[in-house]
């Protein structure tokens, strides 16, 4: 899988910058063509002289060549490049890329990179905890990098072990799963539904409900990720909820009658559906024009029922069509998520329950089990990214 990749490898200042010489032999023998690019703190760590040893080229650190003045061009290299791994990569390296500090060649060409960028995080685990290199590396995940790390992911909210690097095999064979799976789903079309519906109560006011997005985003980039052509049907989420990926087209929405119309109008065209969203059940049966005044007696508000968007769908499915769907609960999990199952016609379900710590709505973390006709798989606590892989893989076997 690694035959012939040209991999961009940025090295920064941490004790586990030795352990970038055992990523570079691995990725040569398997074919990859490897330039190293390394920050001033890098150098203290280990010598350009190794690298070039190992890699046959030279190193990249300076934006001129102290010995002939050339310049090296990071615009270049982003477009040379087949990927991009940076191990290890700092705290101060990981806050740069979020903020766009451009003040060394690495920097630069992380910012000119088209090709997918890997980061392997190494530093001691204070620095790791704290809120900002968390919101930092929320934020590089967010951009569509990818973050590797030993277990669960860096959002899994036990943090023994953390910001220890990631093993060198362990980040070789992350990179090899991406080439594997990067054109794998290629001329799919998904659609996704994400996010929470709001039902108007008055102009100022709603039914909605606690869904971030996480969940139906980390699906959209993860199929976009594989090659294909996503529509991302997305409720009222925050505005820092962003899609970067030139496959994913984004339809904004706020009810769940909205929500029906998009998905009835994509889905005929689609290969797959993967439903998402937490959908309103009910709607206020009529909805106020003026703000609704406070008075002194109750207020009752009539709901009516919602549209079913996934029995719709899952009622036209075609042969050739797959539908996925989402069954959020709080107790007889596995019952209640089989007769979804069965009624709106999924070819499978996942299930996540808001027992399970670190699983459902907001967290970055989520707990699944998919349950099919045939029988069900349980998966460990993991970041919301590892378990829209996890989904895609099942998808995939469909
Ligand atoms: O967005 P996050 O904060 O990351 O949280 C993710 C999540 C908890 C919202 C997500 O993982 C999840 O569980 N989504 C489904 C929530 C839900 O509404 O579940 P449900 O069991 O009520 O619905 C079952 C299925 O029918 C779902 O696929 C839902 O999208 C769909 N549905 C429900 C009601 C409705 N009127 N129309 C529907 O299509």
């Amino acid at each position: 899988m690694l035959q012939g990749k040209k991999i961009v490898l940025g090295i920064t200042g941490s004790i586990a910058a030795y352990k970038s010489c055992l990523i570079i032999r691995q990725l040569i023998k398997k074919g990859a063509e490897v330039q190293v690019v390394i920050t001033p703190a890098g150098k203290e760590f280990i010598t350009p002289i190794t690298l070039s040893a190992l890699t046959s080229k030279p190193v990249i650190s300076d934006f001129f060549s102290q010995r002939d003045g050339t310049w090296h061009s990071h615009v270049d290299l982003g477009l040379w490049a087949d990927a991009m791994l940076i191990a290890p990569a700092t705290a101060s390296t990981i806050g740069k890329m979020a903020h766009g500090v451009a003040d060394n060649m690495l920097i630069t060409t992380y910012l000119s990179m088209k090709a997918p960028v890997f980061i392997a995080p190494a530093m001691d685990l204070d620095m790791y905890a704290h809120p900002s290199t968390q919101q930092n590396l929320r934020t590089l995940q967010a951009y569509g990098n990818h973050i590797i790390e030993p277990g669960t992911g860096f959002l899994a909210s036990k943090l023994e072990g953390k910001g220890r690097m990631e093993e060198p095999e362990n980040i070789v064979s992350s990179l090899e799963r991406f080439f594997a799976q990067q054109n794998s789903l290629a001329g799919k079309k998904i659609l996704i539904t994400a996010g929470p519906t709001y039902e108007k109560i008055d102009p100022v006011r709603f039914i909605g409900n606690y869904s971030s997005g996480k969940m139906g985003f980390a699906l959209a980039n993860e199929c976009a990720n594989r090659g294909a052509q996503v529509e991302l049907v997305c409720g009222p989420v925050s505005a820092s909820m962003q899609v970067h990926s030139p496959n994913i087209h984004r339809t904004d929405i706020e009810s769940a009658t909205q929500m029906l119309e998009a998905c009835q109008r994509l889905f005929p065209s689609m290969d797959s559906a993967i439903l998402c969203a937490a959908v309103a059940d009910y709607a206020p049966e009529t909805t106020a024009t003026q703000k609704i005044k406070r008075t002194g007696d109750d207020m009752v508000i009539r709901l009516k029922p919602n549209p079913d968007i996934a029995a719709s769908l899952g009622q036209t499915k075609q042969a050739h069509q797959t539908l996925v769907g989402f069954a959020l609960e709080t107790n007889d999990e596995e019952s209640n998520a089989q007769a979804k199952l069965k009624k709106k016609n999924f070819d499978f379900i996942v299930l996540n329950s808001l027992k399970d710590e670190g699983a459902g709505f907001r967290t970055d973390t989520n707990k699944i089990t998919i349950i099919t006709a045939n029988g069900k798989t349980e998966y460990p606590l993991k970041s919301k990214s590892e378990v829209a892989k996890d989904i895609i893989d099942q998808l995939a076997l469909l």
